[in-house]
C-alpha cells in the first residue's frame, strides 16, 4: 500500500501528535510525516529544528519517514505516490476548519482523500502554542512532550 502523508507545522511535536500517528499506523502501514515552511504562522523552531525532533522522537517507531516539503501539500502527496492526508481532530472547534482544508485539497485534488483520526481523550486540549505557553511561564510540560522535546523547548524559552 502506498504512504500516508501526516502533515502539520509540528511547532513542536507533542504527545498528541505522535497519540495520532501511531493509531493512524494501525491501518496505515507506512506513514511519512511531512512539515514545511509555513507562511501563515511564525514558528518558534526552525524547519530544521522541527525535522530533527520528529525524527528523535520517531526513531523507533516503525514504518515512518519525516520529510519536508515545500508547496502545495497535495502537490507533495502526488510526488510521494500518497493517496491519503491523515490529519488530527481534537474538539468540535477543529472540525470547521480542518473541513475547509479537506474540501480544498480533495478541490485541488480528487485522487487525494483525507483521513481523520480522533485524538485520544487525554490530549483533546492539548497543542503546540500551549506547552509552549506553559513552558514560558516555568510550568510541568513533561506529560506533554516526549523529553529530548521538553529539554529543546526549555532551552528555546530560557
Ligand atoms: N495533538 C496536539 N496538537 C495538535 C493535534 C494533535 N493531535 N492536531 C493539531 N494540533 C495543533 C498543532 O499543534 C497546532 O497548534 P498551534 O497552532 O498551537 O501550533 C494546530 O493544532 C494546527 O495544526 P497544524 O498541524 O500545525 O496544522 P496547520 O493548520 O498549521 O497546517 C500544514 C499545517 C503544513 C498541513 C498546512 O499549512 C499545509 O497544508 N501547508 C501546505 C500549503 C497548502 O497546501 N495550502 C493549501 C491548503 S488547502
Amino acid at each position: 500500500m502506498n504512504t500516508a502523508i501526516y502533515a502539520g507545522t509540528f511547532d513542536p511535536v507533542t504527545n498528541g501528535h505522535l497519540d495520532i500517528l501511531k493509531r493512524a499506523l494501525n491501518v496505515f502501514p507506512h506513514i511519512t510525516v511531512a512539515t514545511a515552511e509555513t507562511i501563515s504562522k511564525h514558528c518558534t523552531f526552525s524547519l530544521d529544528e522541527r525535522l530533527s525532533l520528529l525524527r528523535l522522537v520517531t526513531q523507533d517507531i516503525g514504518g515512518v519517514d519525516v520529510r519536508a516539503f515545500e508547496g502545495l501539500l497535495v502537490d507533495f502527496a502526488r510526488e510521494l505516490g500518497a493517496k491519503v492526508i491523515i490529519r488530527g481532530l481534537r474538539q468540535t472547534t477543529d472540525f470547521d476548519y480542518e473541513f475547509q482544508i479537506a474540501t480544498m485539497n480533495a478541490r485541488l485534488d480528487t485522487n487525494i482523500q483525507t483521513v481523520f483520526f480522533l485524538s485520544s481523550l487525554e490530549y483533546l486540549h492539548l497543542s503546540s502554542s500551549l506547552v509552549k505557553e506553559i513552558a514560558t511561564l516555568g510550568g510541568d510540560i513533561s506529560q506533554l512532550v516526549p523529553p529530548q522535546v521538553e529539554d529543546a523547548i526549555i532551552q528555546k524559552v530560557k
